[in-house]
């Protein structure tokens, strides 16, 4: 995009980045996080339903425990419709427990649309985050315990860690944008030109779009053959699992 053009906005979403585990012991002001908080909950909501709740952690150890990282505060998003459900029941209506998973996708979008807007706030405060789906790695039941949550009709999505890194990035990383991504009044799946660009980007060290030149040490000859041979054979295979069960227990998954 042409610099000029560029809104202050604009500007604050490209200069966002991931800490990636190396917060100081710096804690941001309580101000700071009241305002990244505020600007959460402004996100878009479907029928005014914030059907989420956030969870602020400020004690270290609980953090590292339950994502497997630790900054000045982790905020916990969890698609959340039990408030909305208590209140239905207050007033007698039915219906009120229907979690399914219409309702899970659509709580899901309302929290996280809310957990980006943190993110961006947090940024436009010179804040460092970090975005991470540790606590699913960690178990699930141990977040449900610790943090307390409804059994039914909330999940922890997404963790944002908030703190201050004790350094940037050296160069940040890419992002893949244009055909492939973007599909312009009809879906165009990339043709083989369009694969090869894509295989190519993710190998070219300039646009650091995967996770480092890791491949070429390891002897592969791209990184989408690291990421499927190295990196993905390491994740369980029955890791989603753990996920289907708790959704099934918090009543989303039939
Ligand atoms: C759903 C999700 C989970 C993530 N989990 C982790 C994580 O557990 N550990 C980590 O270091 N980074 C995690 N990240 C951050 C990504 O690695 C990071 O966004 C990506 O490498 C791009 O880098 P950038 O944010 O600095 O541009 C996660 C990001 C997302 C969206």
């Amino acid at each position: 995009m042409n610099e000029s053009r560029k809104t202050e906005a604009v500007r604050t979403i490209e200069n966002v980045w991931s800490c990636h585990g190396n917060f100081t012991d710096r804690e941001i002001s309580g101000a700071a996080l009241e305002t990244i908080l505020a600007a959460a909950v402004r996100a878009a909501t479907a029928s005014a339903q914030q059907s989420y709740s956030i969870i602020v952690i400020d004690d270290r150890a609980t953090m590292k425990k339950l994502t497997g990282y630790a900054g000045s505060r982790a905020l916990v998003f969890c698609a959340d419709g039990t408030r909305l459900s208590a209140a239905a029941k207050r007033l007698h209506l039915e219906s009120c427990e229907d979690f399914d998973m219409n309702a899970f996708i659509t709580w899901s979008v309302d929290t996280l649309l809310a957990a980006q807007n943190a993110c961006i706030a947090a940024r436009s405060l010179g804040i460092d985050s970090l975005f991470t789906n540790g606590i699913v790695r960690t178990g699930l039941d141990e977040a449900f315990e610790t943090l307390g949550l409804p059994a039914k009709g909330c999940f922890p999505l997404i963790t944002l860690v908030l703190g201050y890194a004790s350094s940037a990035p050296e160069k940040r990383k890419g992002r893949l944008s244009g055909a492939g991504v973007v599909h312009r009044g009809r879906y165009a799946p990339l043709d083989e030109g369009g694969l090869g660009g894509m295989i190519a980007a993710y190998d070219d060290p300039h646009l650091n779009l995967g996770m480092g030149q890791a491949f070429v040490a390891k002897g592969y000859a791209h990184y989408l053959e690291w990421f499927y041979k190295d990196w993905m054979a390491g994740f369980p295979k029955d890791s989603g699992d753990a996920v289907a069960a708790r959704l099934r227990r918090s009543g989303f998954l039939k």
